[in-house]
């Protein structure tokens, strides 16, 4: 039961969604050595991929192993996001995205993000000359709406996607003005799934293995896209795997132990790929994903974020996980959206 977008044929039908900040090739690398099977890098502008900016090209950094490997472009003029796809595919990626969800305000007054939602005639010839430019399979991540609750946005929106012969579509069961508050309507994924024969996949709230499940009855789904749930839960991708075949009897939740071994390994490849001082910084949001909710995790971060030195920074992990009583380790339930 896996996921057919074009030409690519993914065994498992779980996707990690992009995510700005978060997404990087260390966390890529923790999910897919626990079961993730697709993955995305950070999203890229178009405009900046095309000048060749360096931490545009930071961001697309990968390893053989980090594959098959999507990628997401975010921009609004057709022929720029035309060329910056064909850079992409130049590259090797397996998948190109393209990004009409962002909510962020500096994007949507921009015109690009979630604001395309409100021009589908521009969306069209977006989409038209993307495909034109690139053989790889091509989809696009959007929301329900930008301001109307509806869905029928993203029902035109995945409309004209297909009739321009893209090869999925995401979408997220928020509107643009809802950002990340309230809860994902799964009825608007279920709208687009009726509205055109292309994949949907469905995306918004899947925080525990039986989610994912919920959000396929609910809409019909051919797959399903995970986002903060997987920040220090890299396991999820695949128990939501186990999950959606029906196998779920077999899965247990990461023991103490192992979520150490996680953020230990999570850091080193931080380290690693972005060097002594970005694994720093990077570290202090990725801790207190892995720590939220636990016992002790303020005076973890409190202590993390007066440290630059990786060798107290693994120290303080060995420390914070050892100490924890066995049964205090969170369930996948608590929120990690900081
Ligand atoms: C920190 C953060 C960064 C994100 N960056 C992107 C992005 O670059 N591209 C994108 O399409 N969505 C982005 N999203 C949205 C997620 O991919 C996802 O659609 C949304 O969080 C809903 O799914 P979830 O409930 O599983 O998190 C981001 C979300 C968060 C919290």
């Amino acid at each position: 039961m896996g996921l057919r977008l074009g030409t690519l044929s993914l065994p498992s039908a779980v996707l990690q969604s992009p995510m700005a900040d978060c997404s990087d090739l260390a966390f890529r690398l923790v999910s897919r050595r626990r079961g993730l099977g697709f993955a995305f890098t950070e999203m890229v502008s178009a405009q900046s991929l095309l000048r060749r900016g360096r931490k545009t090209l930071d961001l697309l950094k990968t390893v053989p192993e980090d594959r098959p490997l999507g990628a997401q472009l975010l921009g609004k003029d057709p022929s720029r996001l035309a060329a910056a796809a064909a850079r992409l595919a130049d590259l090797g990626c397996d998948l190109i995205d393209l990004n009409f969800g962002c909510p962020v305000k500096k994007v949507v007054s921009n015109g690009e993000g979630a604001a395309l939602l409100k021009d589908p005639d521009l969306a069209e010839r977006i989409f038209a000359a993307v495909r034109r430019a690139v053989k790889v399979p091509l989809t696009v991540k959007t929301r329900k709406g930008f301001s109307d609750a509806s869905g029928a946005e993203a029902v035109e929106l995945a409309r004209r996607a297909e009739a321009q012969g893209l090869d999925a579509v995401t979408i997220h069961g928020r509107t643009q003005k809802q950002m990340y508050g309230g809860s994902s309507d799964h009825g608007a994924v279920a709208l687009v799934r009726r509205a055109v024969s292309i994949p949907v996949i469905g995306n918004g709230d899947v925080r525990v293995p039986q989610d994912a499940v919920r959000l396929r009855e609910e809409s019909g789904c051919h797959g399903v896209m995970i986002g903060r749930g997987g920040l220090g839960n890299p396991w999820l991708y695949r128990r939501a795997e186990l999950a959606w075949e029906g196998k779920d009897r077999d899965d247990r939740e990461p023991d103490r132990d192992a979520r150490r071994a996680a953020l230990l390994e999570h850091f080193d490849l931080e380290v690693e790929h972005c060097g002594e001082r970005l694994a720093a910084l990077n570290f202090r949001r990725i801790g207190a994903w892995y720590t939220s909710g636990l016992p002790g995790a303020k005076a973890f971060r409190t202590g993390v974020y007066a440290t630059m030195d990786v060798k107290l920074i693994r120290r303080m992990i060995e420390d914070f996980f050892g100490a924890a009583p066995a049964d205090s380790v969170r369930t996948e339930s608590v929120d990690k959206s900081s």
